[in-house]
């Protein structure tokens, strides 16, 4: 089993994880943990070695920031030529993606893809959460923390793909080979928002507040504020106001920030 990620990602609390729960597949015989940290957009393993094929959840994150989406920070909300950047940038990243996985797998070998997801519309379902915590960077601009030049460069770095921009390269593979991969399956699901379930439970609108800013802060937090010209010191305290902010606005009312998060799910062949 090869976990893989890029370089920066926390390697030692997935080995510590895999190494201490109780459900650790290493119990199984013959199964060993290693890891590879290389972006999925390359290769990664050599050629017609992968068996099996396992993404979840992170082929919304691309390359990079085409451009700066200016008046939001989600690219969801990104307009005219900006949206047409991370449109192309997405598509780019997609087939690099696919093209390296079509060189590693083996003849009739398989991938799985959960990807964040756009509906049709171009709606993510995460538009509410979202609106929360760009309204909260707003602010740091209104009161002289942030220049309006900073907040312009502040882009989180994904774009989620239609099921129609998912499934364009494979296709094409069909009718004669871009990719040379197959789809077998795909759909356009949403994840239950886990969160609002757990309020709906016990109507603690503090804890509620406090968990949803803390799961947006962790994966939000890196390609908002690093890039900012500070000390780490400085720039954790604009971060902890911004995400505080974010925490009283779920917290005053929860069921206006419910996150349906859309994936699509894709089960993709090699031809044997
Ligand atoms: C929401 S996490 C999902 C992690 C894991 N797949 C799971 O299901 O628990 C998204 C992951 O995608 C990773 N990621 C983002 N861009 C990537 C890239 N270009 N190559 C490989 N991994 C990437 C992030 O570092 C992050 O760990």
């Amino acid at each position: 089993m090869v976990h893989t990620d890029i370089p920066a990602n926390d390697f030692s609390s997935l080995f510590e994880t895999i190494e201490d729960d109780p459900d650790t597949y290493l119990t199984l015989n013959g199964v060993y943990a290693l890891a590879a940290g290389r972006s999925f957009y390359g290769r990664i393993f050599p050629p017609e070695s992968l068996t099996l094929a396992w993404s979840a959840i992170a082929v919304h994150w691309i390359s990079r920031v085409p451009m700066p989406i200016h008046g939001h920070v989600y690219s969801p909300f990104a307009t005219g030529e900006v949206r047409d950047a991370f449109r192309e940038q997405s598509a780019a990243d997609w087939r690099i993606f696919l093209e390296s996985r079509a060189a590693e797998m083996r003849p009739g070998a398989e991938m799985l893809v959960v990807g964040g997801a756009n509906r049709d519309d171009g709606q993510s379902g995460a538009e509410p959460l979202m609106n929360a915590l760009d309204a909260a960077i707003r602010e740091e601009v209104s009161a002289g923390a942030l220049t309006r030049e900073e907040y312009d460069h502040m882009s989180i770095p994904t774009w989620n793909r239609t099921l129609a921009e998912f499934t364009a390269p494979l296709d094409r593979a069909d009718r004669g080979g871009a990719v040379g991969l197959r789809l077998l399956e795909s759909d356009l699901a949403f994840a239950p928002d886990a969160y609002l379930a757990a309020y709906r439970e016990d109507h603690d609108a503090h804890q509620f507040g406090a968990a949803l800013s803390g799961f947006l802060r962790a994966f939000t937090e890196p390609s908002l504020f690093a890039g900012l010209m500070r000390t780490p010191g400085a720039r954790t305290a604009i971060a902890d106001r911004v995400y505080a902010r974010v925490a009283e606005a779920a917290t005053a009312d929860p069921e206006a920030m419910e996150t349906l998060w859309h994936v699509a799910v894709l089960r993709i062949a090699k031809p044997a």
